[in-house]
């Protein structure tokens, strides 16, 4: 099984310290998987890694087979979130949303290469709330893009806290509840997403359904 965690955080500022708190918590959800999952094939997409350059123009809008030489790092980044069987989406809050940097990587691409396939919401926070009110926004932008999120939900308050720049747990007394507590989320991701593979080689949905390759106008209801 493929799965692709997806860290949404690109910040650098100083303070608040640490920097890019998400990255400990994706390299836990990495470290989780790959010991309970070692067949699973599990990626770590970092925004940095990525130039989305100033202006907004998304993988979708370049003609196919003409994405600029430059871009080819976006181009290989849609076929990993093609070939992915589950998603684990990291976000921080922003104004009880999710991290915009998050939203703006994901957007890049269309929803057919996400849709029919779960994701797990993920958040955390320096402070006490963990990020539930972004979490619950998630939902509906998560699953607007068609991977449905799972009922389960991760969220990591006090995350500097809990865990080390490495994603390691810093309390050993506490590192088993934390880790039932992934599992539980981890543990129907992975049902959902091998039951979607499983329906998914059987019925091709794209062509069931059809997926939208024109304009957003094509969502539309009849006049
Ligand atoms: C503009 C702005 C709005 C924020 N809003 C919230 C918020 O609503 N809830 C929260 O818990 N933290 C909020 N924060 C704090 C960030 O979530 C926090 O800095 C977090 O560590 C960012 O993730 P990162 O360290 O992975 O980049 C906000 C920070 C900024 C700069």
């Amino acid at each position: 099984m493929k799965i692709l965690i997806v860290l949404g955080s690109t910040r650098k500022s100083l303070p608040p310290k640490p920097p890019r708190l998400g990255a400990r918590v994706a390299e836990a959800l990495r470290a989780h998987l790959e010991a309970d999952y070692p067949d699973d094939d599990v990626e770590l997409i970092d925004p940095l890694d990525y130039d989305l350059g100033k202006v907004f123009k998304p993988h979708f809008a370049y003609a196919s087979g003409h994405v600029p030489k430059a871009l080819d790092a976006l181009d290989a980044l849609a076929d990993q979130i093609r070939d992915a069987d589950a998603y684990v989406m990291v976000s921080s809050e922003y104004n009880h949303s999710l991290s915009p940097a998050l939203a703006h990587l994901l957007n890049h691409f269309g929803s057919s290469l996400y849709a029919y396939k779960p994701s797990l919401i993920v958040t955390y926070s320096a402070g006490q709330w963990g990020g539930v009110r972004a979490a619950v926004g998630m939902r509906t932008f998560l699953s607007e893009l068609g991977c449905l999120p799972v009922s389960a939900m991760i969220h990591v308050p006090h995350a500097a806290e809990v865990l080390d720049e490495d994603g390691r747990y810093r309390k050993e007394e506490g590192a088993e509840r934390w880790e039932t507590y992934l599992q539980r989320g981890t543990t129907q991701l992975r049902w959902w997403a091998d039951a979607a593979g499983e329906h998914r080689k059987a019925v091709d949905p794209h062509k069931l359904v059809g997926d939208f390759t024109r304009d957003p106008q094509q969502r539309n209801a009849p006049e």
